[in-house]
């Protein structure tokens, strides 16, 4: 830490009563209607932080606006008229968009595009920071393999170097390229395992080795860490025994030790309070000895720390020091934010058009054409095409789940867009009743079914039995398909669903996930071919829910798991009643134009393991060519397989992406540099290698890819 602040911090530690440390720990739930209430209790220094939420599931639930103003009042109380003068932090979940909302996070991450994601998330900072909040609860960065788990949505998907990735622009679009007077704080959350929750069920159990937490789920944790994230959240599951509030082993060990993490952490929603649920605290007292002795900074809304840490110092329970280490990095993140200079909110001008075009731009790079028989897709603007289904009309459910502050009276319908746009498009008397819809499909000359879900059964406690298209949705598929039309399926999920008995209905399938304020913009400029699809899978796609969890980067196994992912030919009879391989894999995605690579040249194919210690690796390249008659974008992805190694690796694992449009007939030289960071791993006692032998580098469209070279280290 700079010496100028640790001297700063200390200066104010030094000053401040045990009562007023304690109170920096504290952050409560308190609605602007309490306004003398808080600021009474502000003025006492009894607050550290107001979280701007009303309930404890913020994510779907409508939540009271935030004015600024107000918190500029209440900042004032603490600035001028508290006896230490510490500025509050306000909290809130921006997590994709404040009034202007953008693709939910896992849809971002399908883009495979981080400086676009970096300047969305500078654009909603812009948004944030104007209405008075200085601290965000995002990015949350949980790795899921499993759509039943509602918070899939919001995360960045199965993939630890997409996560990683998306972990460092979001950061980054929040706080910039430091933590500074114009950042909104950043929460890296939530930590840890959080999204293998068993069953997919919300808030249950997790079972994750220290192999795996390192090799999968803890690396966009480094990555955001490395970026500057000022705070991290722990997660509500139990993990191998224990609550993550409780573990010292994950939150000064792995967190604040392996990963140098100076930020300060806090609490999810009560997960101090939650130890007595676990049965890991006697009461709310020993819950607060628990948690911060095990390295919980700061105590979300359950007052466990505020009520308790005074008698627990007195009855030498937990140590004045361990306070002060507490309130040192609350403080470091309050004077890097640059709030004892400037605590008010300062008002600019945002161009709201702007903002609502880079959605656009998002949600456009979001889609992901899964299918397109015949290509029948993009639409012709003069053909006879009914549009029907339930997100027809729909607004609310295309912001996603955690779009409170989203406003709805900005967003267009599907329909309204049609409506204004130059095509030949026509609707029945219903979106929906498909008895009201079977009449008009025999003027048509194809049908777009919008299917979906809502985003109330998204994010946050919001898990799946299943994930096939819900059951009235087929129906509907099916009888309009038994009037032998044309029909494509327009996709607004904010999940992977399992699409296998859906399919072959479909002639084609464009996934517009839940976009945000622009999505239906984007849907129909897709499908009329203004923009031409390039998002990619950041999840597997299941056949059947029964398959998950489902993921690409899977350990090699006894039984040849590499059909999985098209090496073999041999299926893997490992169901009966379903191949083993996913609906569509990791990284897939098609385009209207097509694209082709050559070769895969390297310059070497061996190297030292000291070389590449000391910085050397392997520089590949590839050409890329668009073979098609339009402009399109691909995601050319770089993949490892460490051969033989002494603890199981996956059958191939991301290690590089490169996303780029080119022209009809346009080839692009790509390169790439794989070195130590790339094919290591952290073995089973925790340390970061590589173990000499042979890598399979492969380089392609998805995780299907088979084009490879074989390098070795030695
Ligand atoms: C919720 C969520 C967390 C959110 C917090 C504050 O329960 O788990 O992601 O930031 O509470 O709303």
């Amino acid at each position: 830490m700079d010496i100028k602040l640790r001297e700063r911090i200390d200066s104010i530690i030094s000053k401040m009563t045990l009562k007023e440390k304690i109170g920096q720990l504290n952050q409560e739930a308190v609605s602007p209607k309490d306004l003398e209430k808080i600021k009474e209790r502000v003025r006492n220094g009894e607050l550290g932080s107001i979280i701007l939420a009303s309930t404890a599931t913020a994510g779907n639930d409508a939540q009271e606006k935030v004015y600024y103003e107000v918190i500029d009042e209440i900042q004032k109380t603490a600035v001028e008229e508290s006896r230490m003068g510490i500025p509050l932090l306000f909290g809130r979940d921006i997590i994709h968009g404040y009034t202007t909302v953008f693709p939910v996070p896992l849809a971002l991450s399908a883009m495979f595009n981080p400086d676009l994601v970096k300047t969305a998330y500078s654009h909603i900072a812009k948004e944030t920071k104007n209405n008075g909040v200085n601290w965000t609860f995002a990015p949350m960065i949980d790795i899921s393999r499993d759509s039943r788990w509602g918070r899939c949505i919001e995360g960045i998907g199965e993939d630890p170097y997409v996560g990683g990735v998306m972990a460092e622009a979001i950061v980054k679009g929040f706080q910039g390229e430091e933590l500074s007077p114009s950042s909104v704080a950043a929460t890296a959350k939530h930590f840890i395992g959080y999204g293998a929750a068993e069953g997919g069920r919300d808030y249950d159990k997790t079972e994750i080795s220290d192999y795996t937490l390192r090799n999968f789920y803890l690396p966009p944790f480094k990555k955001a860490i490395d970026a500057g994230c000022a705070t991290v959240m722990n997660s509500f599951n139990e993990i191998n025994g224990t609550s993550t509030a409780a573990s010292k082993k994950l939150l000064r060990k792995m967190l604040k030790g392996e990963l140098s993490f100076e930020g300060f952490v806090i609490s999810d929603w009560g997960s101090v309070e939650k130890l007595v649920f676990f049965g890991q605290a006697s009461d709310k007292k020993e819950a607060a000895k628990i948690a911060i002795n095990a390295g919980m900074d700061m105590d979300m809304v359950c007052r466990a720390f505020f009520d308790n840490l005074e008698a627990l110092v007195s009855e030498g329970k937990v140590s004045e020091a361990t306070i002060d280490e507490a309130v040192s990095r609350i403080l470091g993140v309050k004077l890097k934010l640059g709030l004892f200079e400037n605590p008010y909110v300062v008002r600019q001008d945002i161009n709201i058009e702007e903002t609502e075009d880079c959605a656009e731009k998002c949600a456009d790079e979001a889609m992901v054409l899964l299918k397109n028989n015949e290509n029948i897709l993009p639409l012709k603007k003069e053909a006879a095409v009914l549009f029907a289904g339930p997100m027809l009309s729909e607004k609310h459910s295309l912001m996603g789940s955690w779009s409170a502050d989203g406003d709805v009276t900005r967003v267009k319908s599907i329909k309204e867009v049609l409506k204004e746009s130059k095509v030949n498009a026509f609707f029945a008397e219903s979106d929906y009743l498909w008895d009201g819809i079977l009449p008009f499909v025999r003027m048509a000359d194809a049908v777009v079914l919008t299917l979906g879900e809502s985003r109330k059964v998204t994010g946050e406690a919001n898990s799946l039995t299943k994930v096939e298209l819900p059951a009235e949705q087929m129906e509907f598929i099916k009888r309009v398909h038994a009037l032998g039309v044309k029909i494509i399926g327009v996709m607004a999920f904010g999940r992977p669903i399992a699409l296998f008995d859906a399919e072959p209905y479909l002639d084609a399938i464009l996934y517009i996930w839940h976009s945000g304020t622009r999505s239906a913009q984007s849907a129909v400029s897709a499908l009329y071919g203004d923009v031409n699809p390039s998002g990619r899978l950041p999840m597997s796609f299941p056949r059947y829910t029964g398959q998950i969890p489902i993921y690409y980067n899977r350990e090699k196994g006894a039984i040849p798991l590499n059909s999985y992912y098209g090496e073999t030919n041999k299926r893997v009879h490992s169901y009966h009643d379903s191949l083993a391989t996913p609906m569509y894999p990791f990284g897939y995605g098609l385009s209207y134009t097509e694209f082709s690579y050559g070769e895969i040249t390297s310059d070497k194919t061996k190297i030292s393991l000291k070389d590449l210690e000391a910085g050397d690796g392997f520089s590949l390249s590839i050409t890329v060519k668009n073979t098609g008659e339009r402009e399109g974008a691909e995601v050319t992805q770089v993949y490892i397989t460490d051969k033989v190694s002494s603890m199981v690796r996956p059958i191939k694992e991301l290690k590089a992406f490169s996303k780029n449009v080119l022209k009809p007939g346009e080839e692009v030289k790509l390169n790439f540099f794989i070195d130590f960071e790339k094919l290591g791993y952290y073995n089973d006692e925790g340390e970061f290698t590589v173990e000499e032998g042979e890598f399979d580098i492969w380089i392609g469209k998805d995780a299907y890819v088979t084009d490879k070279i074989t390098v070795t280290v030695e």
